[in-house]
């Protein structure tokens, strides 16, 4: 069978490269798409430069011919809340499924609550942030509250040791101006001012980190199908502090595939019928391992398709089984807590550095928050 070729929006970016890259190891045909056609064919590499296709988001008709003939796109153009809306309702149209890697809270929000309605009337789907920011914290969250009756709180806490921006993540941050949100007592609520700060203990080789409350995504994307009363996530200190510095240099490659020595621990802690469970995984570069979860999920859609469309969270619909198999050579379990990771029900999906394995409990009677909108 003739497999559909998948669009990269945003394909000159540095995560658009990772995330063609990494469809074309996987042997899918591809579109990569930019807004601007560029002067020499080194500054769009991936593909030969007739592959191409160009088109700014104001202008729907470049839009509907860039995506003309594709099975989906995935959007990796940020900030998201000048791209999103554009690349969605010419998805729509074309009838294909959409993807992309948000971080941004308000577009995720906005993607999730305005387009729900008429992906689910074409049957295709729409899930904003399937990245390392905002879908991967909504993965692990599931896995640890699946069967729950009552969460009373799911916290994210991502420790990098360093953090070399790209220009589009400038960008995002400075277009990002909304205050952010947590979720506190079962809604959305601003995060206070200034921001809450903890101790965070990690696996080694991160150890005690100091941590301020910078919630993403991941708030909006777990928040839309986990009924936890409080959600909040942390970020330790030193990344902040390069992203503050105007002189901190963009990501450098430091091996075969593109990616920067850049290290990440990312914990999931959450208290669930009265007890604490947690899992903490680690990984090289956070552009570098959107790349595999995003292509994951767009091939996982492409291969089996729901039944009714709809935009979702990256949890609310994916097996996240399957997910995280085809993530286990990028990421690495450090460490699992609480009886429900300990009396697994199922099969591990992933490979671990520790003794305990966490597999997937397979009741399936999540608690989800009542309506289907963000
Ligand atoms: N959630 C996560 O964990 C995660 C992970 C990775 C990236 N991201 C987000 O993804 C976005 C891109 O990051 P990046 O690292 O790839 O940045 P980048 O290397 O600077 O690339 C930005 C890309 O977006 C395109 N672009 C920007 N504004 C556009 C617009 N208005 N219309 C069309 N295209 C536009 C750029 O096109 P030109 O080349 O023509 O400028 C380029 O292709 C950022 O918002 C970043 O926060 C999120």
């Amino acid at each position: 069978m003739m497999r559909p070729a998948i669009a990269v929006y945003g394909a000159t970016g540095h995560t658009g490269q990772f995330v063609l890259r990494e469809l074309q190891r996987q042997g899918h045909p591809t579109v990569p798409i930019g807004r601007n056609p560029v002067p020499t064919a080194d500054d769009a590499p991936g593909s030969a430069p007739e592959q191409w296709r160009w088109a700014t988001c104001d202008d729907p008709d470049a839009l509907d011919a860039a995506l003309h003939g594709v099975g989906a796109v995935i959007n990796c153009a940020g900030p998201f809340l000048d791209t999103a809306s554009a690349v969605i309702e010419a998805a729509l149209r074309a009838g294909i499924h959409y993807f992309d890697v948000t971080a941004e809270q308000r577009s995720a929000r906005q993607s999730l609550a305005t387009y729900d309605e008429d992906a689910r009337h074409r049957g295709t789907v729409v899930i904003p942030a399937v990245a390392f920011y905002g879908g991967l914290a909504d993965l692990l969250a599931i896995e640890l509250v699946r069967g729950a009756r009552a969460i009373e709180q799911i916290a994210i806490g991502v420790a990098l040791d360093f953090w070399h921006p790209t220009p589009g993540t400038r960008k995002t941050g400075e277009r990002n101006t909304a205050r952010r949100l947590i979720v506190a007592d079962g809604r959305f609520t601003p995060l206070p001012h200034p921001a809450p700060s903890c101790e965070w203990t990690f696996p080694a080789p991160f150890g005690v980190q100091q941590m301020r409350a910078v919630p993403l995504a991941e708030i909006v994307t777990i928040r839309k199908h986990i009924a936890a009363r409080n959600i909040s996530s942390y970020m330790s200190t030193a990344p902040l502090r390069d992203l503050a510095d105007p002189h901190t240099p963009p990501p450098m490659a430091t091996d075969s595939s593109g990616r920067s020595s850049q290290r990440f621990v990312m914990e999931v802690r959450a208290d669930v019928d009265g007890q604490r469970v947690a899992i903490a995984v680690a990984g090289q570069d956070i552009y570098a391992v959107t790349a595999p979860i995003v292509v994951a999920a767009c091939v996982q859609v492409l291969l089996n398709p729901p039944v009714i469309g709809g935009a979702f969270a990256p949890a609310e619909l994916l097996n996240t089984r399957e997910i995280f198999a085809a993530l286990q050579p990028h990421l690495t379990v450090m460490r699992t807590e609480g009886e429900r990771m300990a009396h697994p029900h199922g099969v591990a999906p992933f490979t671990s550095s520790s003794a305990t394995v966490p597999r997937h409990p397979l009741g399936s009677d999540v608690q989800r928050s009542p309506g289907r909108s963000a």
